[in-house]
């Protein structure tokens, strides 16, 4: 009777001892040197089992129904942890596997690198170039007042270009008090109310306008403003800077020419145009025939503007431009249609790596 309760004592130890190191084990050699253990002869299940028929008659319930608990004990604990060693061995085993295919595969090989966007490239050798004249990158913000958009810029009232079929306003503020950016030029006053002239400055973003989209389109675009403001800036200078400039960008061949033209900003104020990429000048469908394609806006800073940002005209003065770096970037590589620029396709931007 004693001798019986030990013995179930003993076999309560050793279920706890074995559900422990069954609960933490690793590897199926561990495992099998465990189920061993449980089910060795001399270990309690055996002996206990062995014993049953000297116990007592009016014991051997007890006894059985014990010996049972504890057999499916250890069970559920050697099934348990022979789920998880075979989890663990196979997915060490995947991960093995999967290195040996890498190493045999890829050295060799070249691996997918990404590229930088196209209209990022354009702009980056353009904020190069303009750096190496002297230039500074400046920047503003692309939700704009309607001061800096246009009345600083002497942009009037009912100008046609405020037209809401033309901007997009935000319900922020006044009505029609705020709005995203149409152009770059807003940045002109913001340079101009926080520095003092000599200024020599670029400023590369992107501006949105109310446009359906074309070929040559895109509701959301980029421009870059370029601002000078100095003692005794003329218009010789503007046109030396954008002649610079664009045979920089352009290389050899591709000439600029300046075209009489009017913006409420600037006064005097001319287009610039460069020679047609496609036909070099001769003439094509892409220029109508004019060999010029028309790049952008610029002109000497109107007095009025100076006069909203407070600068003595009588002592500065400064030009101003303006152009679309998707147009440019669409003219270096021969782009035929501009939608595609947003758009993030993946076989279009594969192949923009290095394309300028
Ligand atoms: N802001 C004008 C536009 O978006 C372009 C422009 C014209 C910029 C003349 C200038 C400029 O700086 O002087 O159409």
């Amino acid at each position: 009777m004693a001798e019986i309760d030990a013995l179930l004592e003993e076999l309560a130890e050793f279920v706890q001892r074995f559900e422990t190191i069954l609960a933490t084990i690793e590897t199926t050699k561990d495992l099998l040197e465990v189920k061993e253990q449980v089910h060795a002869p001399t270990a309690p299940l055996a002996t206990i089992s062995r014993a049953m028929r000297q116990v007592a008659p009016e014991d051997r319930p007890r006894v059985g129904s014990r010996l049972h608990d504890a057999r499916a004990r250890l069970d559920a604990a050697l099934e348990d942890a022979e789920q998880r060693v075979g989890e663990l061995e196979l997915s060490a085993r995947l991960a093995a596997e999967h290195d040996d295919i890498a190493n045999y595969l890829y050295p060799g090989r070249l691996h997918g690198t990404g590229a930088l966007h196209l209209i990022t490239q354009t702009r980056m050798i353009l904020e190069d170039l303009f750096t190496s004249m002297g230039f500074i990158v400046a920047e503003g913000p692309e939700v704009e007042t309607e001061f800096h958009n246009f009345e600083a810029l002497n942009i009037p009232k009912f100008h046609p270009a405020r037209a809401n079929q033309d901007s997009f306003y935000l319900n922020y503020g006044e009505r029609e008090s705020t709005l995203l950016r149409t152009h770059t030029s807003p940045v002109q006053i913001r340079l101009m109310q926080s520095s003092k002239p000599p200024i020599y400055a670029i400023v590369p973003g992107r501006v949105y306008r109310r446009d359906t989209p074309d070929a040559r389109h895109t509701p959301a675009f980029h421009q870059l403003e370029a601002l000078v403001v100095d003692r005794g800036i003329t218009f010789a200078h503007l046109k030396a800077t954008i002649e610079a400039f664009t045979s920089a960008y352009f290389g050899p061949g591709i000439q600029a020419r300046l075209r009489p033209a009017y913006f409420p900003f600037t006064e005097p104020s001319a287009e610039f145009e460069i020679t047609c990429t496609i036909c070099r000048g001769e003439g094509c469908r892409t220029c109508s025939g004019t060999g010029w394609i028309e790049l952008g806006g610029s002109g000497m800073v109107h007095p009025n503007v100076f006069a909203h940002v407070g600068i003595d005209p009588e002592v500065y003065s400064g030009f101003a431009f303006g152009f679309g770096i998707d147009r440019l970037a669409q003219m270096k590589v021969a782009l035929k249609d501009m939608r595609i620029l947003p758009e993030n396709d993946l076989r279009v931007l594969a192949q923009m790596r290095g394309v300028l």
